[in-house]
């Protein structure tokens, strides 16, 4: 009996010492670049307010791995899924599919995503109107 003890609190130190092992870090915490870069995280940085807005109310559907992204990809270039990496829209059918909905895109209502901050990510997304 006392050889099992033994044996189960040498099996729990070992688990213990499994589990402190420290994660690679960065200066800001975890290193997830390489889960980034293996898509196995979805990339949530920004460089403007705009695209900040588009990362909090759409990226989860519209970067990688989001079902917008797959979707797009079956009726177009899978290259150009993402939609920012569309130069073809228009602010204006950006906030038509928003507000009206487009096939498996549910309708995204003024409570959620306000008149301004839709402008603002339309603005974002529409390199087809030629600005
Ligand atoms: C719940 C997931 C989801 C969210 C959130 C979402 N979308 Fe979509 N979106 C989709 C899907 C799915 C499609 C593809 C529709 C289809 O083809 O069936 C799509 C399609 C689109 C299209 C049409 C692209 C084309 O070429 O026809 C635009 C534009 C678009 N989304 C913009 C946005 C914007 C802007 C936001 C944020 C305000 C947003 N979506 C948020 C799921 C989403």
């Amino acid at each position: 009996m006392k050889r099992l003890i033994v044996a189960a609190q040498f099996a729990a130190a070992l688990l213990v010492a499994g589990c402190t092992e420290e994660a690679p870090r960065s200066e800001e915490g975890v290193d997830r670049s390489a889960a980034s870069s293996f898509g196995m995280i979805q990339d949530r940085t920004s460089s403007s307010p705009a695209e900040a807005l588009f990362v909090e109310k759409c990226s989860m559907c519209h970067r990688n791995m989001g079902m917008g992204t797959v979707l797009l990809g079956r009726r177009m270039d899978p290259k150009v899924a993402p939609l920012e990496d569309r130069d073809d829209l228009t602010a204006d059918y950006v906030t038509q599919a928003v507000r009206v909905g487009i096939g498996n895109m549910p309708i995204i209502p003024r409570g959620e995503v306000s008149d301004e901050q839709l402008q603002q990510i339309a603005g974002y997304l529409a390199k087809g109107d030629g600005e």
